[in-house]
């Protein structure tokens, strides 16, 4: 898929040549004179008339006329060479990639040490290159007919560098390796609850177990029934589908202590139940198990980049149906953890099966949980689309996820969490805890009833339903990011 080498890359014969460019002076310099040469001076003349720009984060494409054997040139735009960063690269890059496949790229020849500066290594600009392209590169083409596919895909690429090629493809592996995980959490999310059951959530995971060895583990309805997963148990009392309580586990070697764990809202669709969605609100519910989406895709690329730390997913798959069976509004349900439940509300459904999800997290010795889940319209209106609304127990872990959103670019906002708002999830008159204690911080209600059952356990949670729909597959990154990063000792 791709290669990396040493040496002149005027001759190579790809469809196209990507290249970092500079502002300001926008020259073809240093790396990029043997460029101009090729082009007897003229890509200068251009860029002085103004006939090709690509400004910071912006790129542009240009015909190689027959000076150079690649079809064309595309030109990521970095900005200042002192400003450029990981972030700028990749979001210049993800242009030019999207410029690029409009003229149906099979090959690039990348131009690395263009992107190079003071500030970023040749190991940075590969990751950023190579993550944003192959997250441009994503398509669902869904169920169109044969035919209706978009274009041909890329299917090598050459890398030209003068640093050590082991360590720049290493590199390369790392972002294309993210970016096809957050690809596959995107493709998960996509499609539609009728080809997305708890089943087919239960499938993909069998797969990743099966290509990563990580052990695997499914309770079926049955099983929950028998150790009282009463919370999980009563969202899924309507379904016909099986539901699935799916738990992955990543271990490089014995010790199997204080395991970081992900824990994935997997409502494959939310109706609301009885608590009955509009018909505007209920359309796009397939996308409701995102979060475990999220888990899957960063259990993928954990996989492939094989971490030293052990990690374990915990999905919980079904989905939010009505029918005879139907949990209903004023039941008192009974959780994994004995607490009990009063539903006020059958659409508050994410923070029941999360509940279940992480107690039994817990059981399976998770020592640091996150969940991730599309919990709430309430993050919408409190953070907008662009973020993710956090809520956490504990400091030094949250800044820890913080940490890893940074290097992803994924955004985090934390939300808190008072004794107030406690009381409030607390305040029923039947059961310990009360699903719906009305609309005020309604976010906060959500995340705050998930941490009650996490306790003492570092927990954090991620609520994407704002920022899931503005980018399809956030948080695979960051989950992965974490997975990755070295692990202070206690
Ligand atoms: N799945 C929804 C949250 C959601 C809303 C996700 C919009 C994506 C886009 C969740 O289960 C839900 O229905 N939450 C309710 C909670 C309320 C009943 C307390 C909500 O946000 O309105
Ligand atoms: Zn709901
Ligand atoms: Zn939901």
């Amino acid at each position: 898929m791709f290669t990396v080498k040493n040496g002149p890359f005027t001759e190579t014969a790809a469809d196209a040549v990507l290249v970092g460019l500079f502002d300001k002076p926008l020259k073809f310099e240093g790396v990029l004179e043997p460029l101009d040469q090729a082009f007897s001076g003229n890509l200068t003349e251009l860029v002085k008339n103004g006939d090709v720009s690509a400004k910071k984060g912006e790129a542009a494409i240009v015909p190689t006329l027959g000076y150079l054997q690649a079809k064309r040139l595309v030109f990521a735009g970095l900005g200042k060479d002192k400003e450029t960063d990981f972030h700028v690269i990749h979001e210049a890059v993800t242009k030019a990639a999207k410029l690029a496949e409009k003229s149906g790229l099979e090959s690039i020849a990348v131009i690395l040490d263009s992107f190079v500066t003071e500030n970023v290594t040749a190991v940075e600009a590969a990751e950023a290159v190579f993550e944003a392209w192959f997250l441009a590169q994503f398509h669902y083409t869904g169920y169109r007919t044969p035919g209706n596919e978009p274009e041909k895909l890329l299917t090598s690429v050459l890398v030209f560098t003068e640093s050590d090629p082991a360590e720049v493809k290493a590199a390369c592996k790392v972002g294309q390796t993210m970016a096809m995980g957050t690809n596959t959490a995107r493709r998960l999310t996509a499609t539609p609850s009728n080809m997305m059951t708890a089943s087919d959530l239960a499938d993909h995971a069998q797969e990743l177990a099966g290509r990563y060895k990580f052990e695997i583990e499914v309770l079926e309805r049955e099983d929950m029934e028998k150790i009282g997963m009463g919370a999980f148990l009563a969202v899924a009392q309507g379904s016909v589908a099986p539901p699935k309580m799916i738990t992955l586990k990543y271990k490089p070697h014995e010790d199997w202590e204080n395991v970081l764990t992900f824990v994935g809202k997997g409502i494959t669709f939310d109706t609301g139940g009885y608590s009955i969605k509009s018909k505007e609100g209920i359309v796009g519910m397939k996308t409701d198990m995102g979060g475990a989406a999220a888990v899957l895709g960063a259990m993928e690329i954990i996989g492939e980049l094989q971490p030293d730390q052990p990690v374990m997913a915990v999905i919980a798959a079904t989905d939010n149906v009505i029918s005879a069976n139907a949990f209903k509004p004023d039941d008192v349900i009974t959780s994994l953890s004995g607490k009990t439940i009063e539903i006020k509300n059958t659409d508050a459904e994410g923070r029941l099966v999360l509940a279940d999800a992480v107690t039994y997290a817990k059981q399976q010795r998770a020592g640091k949980i996150i969940d991730v889940a599309t919990l709430t319209g309430g993050v919408i209106i409190a953070l907008g689309k662009d973020k993710t609304g956090a809520i956490t127990n504990n400091e030094p872990f949250f800044e820890q996820v913080l940490e890893a959103s940074r290097e992803s670019g994924e955004m985090i906002w934390q939300l808190p969490l008072t004794e107030h708002d406690k009381k409030r999830i607390r305040s029923s008159d039947v059961a310990d805890l009360n699903n719906s204690p009305g609309r005020d911080g309604h976010a906060i209600m959500g995340g705050g009833f998930i941490g009650e059952f996490a306790e003492d356990t570092p927990w954090v949670h991620l609520d994407i339903a704002g920022s899931a729909e503005m980018s399809p597959g956030v948080m695979t990154r960051t989950l992965a990011i974490l997975a990755l990063s070295e692990v202070e000792s206690e």
